[in-house]
């Protein structure tokens, strides 16, 4: 399918988007079952770089199954699909010189891989969101487990889907022993180690 298609180099690099954006971009990828607290965390993040006038984009798996997802269901193969096109996009907002957040279930290790691979070195931060399936499930925020348990919504991860855990992240968040705040400063203290953050 890229046969007669030409890549253009272009004028403008990331490199001198990085310079006038002071920070070096990334993918903060956030991994985690339903209702481990993804979005709630990812969110705070976003909120506390854009305070610092960082420039920030927060894709979320909920609102991208609206828009460019949204032929996409719950199926194997298309939960690779949707991670694939996630992928992507975050490579683009990388190369855009944009520190993203993204929060999706991303269930299979070998799409998170898949996504690693496409970012260069230190442009993959994997957030390993670390809530047991019970306190998700009696948390529930959306019915969804309930639903699932009756048998109302098939292939749902932690159920009847797998979700393989992370065996390195660079950052792991037990939310049974971190309030947000915590995992919050977490997550920033890692950025301002690394670099991410220039003054
Ligand atoms: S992923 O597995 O493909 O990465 P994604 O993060 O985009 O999932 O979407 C997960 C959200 O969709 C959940 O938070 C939940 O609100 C909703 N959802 C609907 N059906 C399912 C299902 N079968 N399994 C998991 N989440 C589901």
């Amino acid at each position: 399918m890229q046969e007669n298609i030409v890549w253009h180099e272009h004028h403008v690099d990331k490199a001198q988007r990085m310079q006038r954006l002071k920070q070096k971009p990334c993918v903060l990828w956030f991994t985690g079952l339903s209702g481990s607290g993804k979005s709630t965390i990812s969110n705070a993040v976003e909120g506390y770089l854009f305070s610092q006038n960082h420039m920030t984009y927060l894709l979320d798996g909920d609102n991208v199954r609206h828009g460019l997802n949204k032929d996409l269901g719950f199926s194997d193969g298309d939960r690779v699909e949707n991670i694939r096109r996630i992928g992507e996009v975050s490579k683009l907002f990388v190369d855009a010189g944009i520190i993203v957040l993204s929060a999706f279930i991303s269930p299979f290790r070998n799409d998170r891989e898949m996504v690693r691979g496409l970012l260069n070195e230190g442009e993959f931060v994997e957030v390993f969101v670390d809530t047991p399936l019970a306190v998700c499930e009696s948390r529930d925020p959306k019915g969804l487990y309930k639903k699932a348990r009756e048998g109302k919504i098939p292939n749902f991860t932690g159920i009847d889907s797998p979700y393989e855990a992370p065996a390195a992240p660079e950052i792991h968040i037990r939310t049974d022993l971190y309030d947000i705040e915590t995992s919050v400063k977490m997550i920033i203290d890692y950025l301002k180690e690394k670099g991410y953050l220039h003054a």
